[in-house]
């Protein structure tokens, strides 16, 4: 039967929401089955889970062609049914400046790329409900990595490859246009089987992403289906392609491809067993060069956060890359990039200007119940951006310096055991604090987030157990050996990023406490500059 003829017994495309291709046999998940015509022999409509399948069982081969068509016809339907989740809700707890989504959840950066002039930021966006549905790619965009425009919804989950999440990956650009690479997520039948296909998409300008399909269809030897967020570099007069995989001993590693024209691609092989077990998966690797020297910055989940407070198997790590002499990948000098609680799947990119700019989730997986999930129907943002250097083989991470160019008149505070009203919980806040001294931020009567520097264990204690977090770790500490230590901390509605001792270790963390919680305190004596961030225009964002 063609594909067509199943759409009309189906009841018309308007009631049709998935194509699926189940070993081989055409699957249209419909949304009323009471509108499925009476079917012809070979033909069932069956539940699968909670959705209605009508399934044709004929071995006739599908055309691809027909299924693409079928695609954008799901496509179009999906874009007008989510139009009404792309206006921002109004809700206390949206970041001023920090990117958000309008309703929904979002979650890894994607495709971050400068291109033709525009820097581009994708992310994943499940737009119904606070939880992790079918994912969506949103488009933004920023002439000056600051003010960020939403486009448009870039990719839908409306393919047979893709039908249950356009996963997250990568953009190239090239000269004529944007080629980004993402994974294709479908569950398939009663078992929900997983399968997983590396796909990409082109467009001259980053908008109107047109897909090309799967260019990776099978699982290369020894992995699971959890293969996933291509990433692509060009080295040697080749590209790469750098998978997060997990093997079927249930290993994270690194699964590289080669190519010659970024559309036929070869496996390599697996990397990363010289760091034995370390966790279960690998997801959102992302591979640069910082003064000549390769650097994998990954997501490793099951691997031992190294402290009794961080209780999450989501971990983010950066590590050493280099390159043998037949071209092998080898991995060390591991170190966490943020040692706060919501930091994860993170980005980078070269800025016209040379800089090497991150930007990852504030999120983490497997969490979604916060407070501006019912007050706002929206959950999760992306992080600040970030500059990453080497200096004497540290690393060091820094806000973006574009940042300056919000800072409104810095007003400068000396406080000793005493509190001071900001008015505002959207500001920057600069600070040098002695051992055994506490800061308390975001502060009302009952709520606060603190800062305290324990001189005794020689450790940054971050603990936001006063605050409305309603799931998620409360404290989280970090080993300092400096005399006095200095902060430099960005504070936005709901989340406070602490840059220390100029960029040597960052903490990020999700706040949630009343929109009235605006003082400032601090137990002990330190003087703190503090400046309004002004607030660029940033409608959708918001
Ligand atoms: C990381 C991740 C990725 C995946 C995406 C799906 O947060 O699990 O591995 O591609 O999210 O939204």
């Amino acid at each position: 039967m063609h594909i067509e003829d199943l759409v009309k017994l189906a009841g018309g495309i308007n009631n049709v929401y998935r194509v699926l291709l189940p070993e081989g046999h055409l699957s249209l998940a419909v949304r009323d089955p009471d509108l499925v015509d009476e079917l012809p022999a070979g033909t069932v409509l069956r539940q699968v889970i909670d959705e209605w399948h009508l399934l044709d069982l004929s071995d006739d081969s599908v055309a691809e062609e027909s299924l693409f068509r079928i695609g954008r016809e799901i496509e179009a339907s999906q874009r007008e049914n989510i139009r009404q989740f792309s206006h921002p809700t109004s809700c206390q707890y949206r970041p001023a400046w920090h990117i958000a989504g309008p309703q929904g959840l979002i979650n890894d950066p994607n495709g971050f790329i400068y291109h033709q002039g525009e820097y581009h930021l994708y992310y994943q966006w499940s737009p119904v409900g606070c939880s992790h549905t079918d994912k969506y790619w949103v488009h933004t965009t920023s002439k000056d990595l600051l003010n960020w425009e939403w486009d448009d919804v870039a990719l839908t989950p409306s393919d047979w490859f893709d039908s249950h999440g356009a996963y997250s990956g990568h953009a190239v650009s090239l000269d004529h246009e944007l080629m980004v690479f993402y994974t294709g997520n479908t569950r398939l039948g009663e078992e929900r089987h997983r399968q997983t296909m590396q796909c990409a998409a082109v467009s001259e300008d980053g908008k109107n992403l047109r897909k090309l399909g799967p260019l990776i269809r099978d699982l290369p030897p020894g992995v699971t289906e959890h293969i996933r967020d291509p990433k692509i570099i060009h080295r040697d007069g080749r590209w790469l392609m750098f998978l997060g995989a997990q093997t079927t001993e249930m290993k994270g590693r690194l699964a590289v491809y080669h190519s010659e024209d970024l559309h036929h691609w070869e496996f390599d092989r697996l990397y990363g067993d010289e760091l034995g077990d370390y966790g279960y998966m690998w997801e959102c690797p992302d591979i640069f060069e910082i003064d000549g020297q390769y650097y994998l910055v990954f997501s490793p989940q099951g691997v031992d956060s190294g402290s009794p407070l961080n209780t999450v198997p989501h971990q983010n790590r950066i590590a050493h890359l280099t390159f043998g002499e037949n071209d092998e990948v080898i991995l060390s000098h591991l170190q966490p990039l943020d040692y706060g609680f919501d930091f994860y799947a993170p980005q980078s990119l070269q800025t016209e200007d040379g800089r090497r700019v991150m930007c990852g989730w504030m999120g983490l997986p497997d969490e979604w119940t916060h407070p501006s999930c019912r007050s706002g129907h929206w959950v999760h943002q992306l992080t600040a951006l970030r500059e990453l250097s080497v200096k004497n083989g540290k690393l060091i991470q820094k806000p973006q310096k574009e940042l300056e160019k919000l800072y409104s008149e810095v007003r400068e505070y000396l406080l000793e055991d005493s509190r001071v009203d900001l008015k505002t919980k959207t500001f920057e806040l600069r600070t040098q604090l002695a051992w055994g001294s506490r800061l308390r931020l975001f502060e009302d009567t009952s709520f606060f987030a603190e800062l305290y520097l324990d001189a005794e264990k020689r450790c940054l204690l971050f603990d936001r157990s006063h605050t409305q977090l309603e799931e998620g770790d409360t404290a989280r500490e970090i080993q300092l050996d400096s005399g006095v230590v200095d902060l430099q901390i960005l504070a936005d509605n709901s989340s406070l990023e602490v840059f220390i001792n100029g960029g040597e270790a960052v903490m990020t963390a999700r706040i949630f406490t009343p929109e009235g919680a605006t003082q400032v305190s601090v137990k002990g004596k330190a003087t703190l500059q503090v400046c309004e961030l002004k607030v660029p225009e940033m409608p959708y964002l918001r």
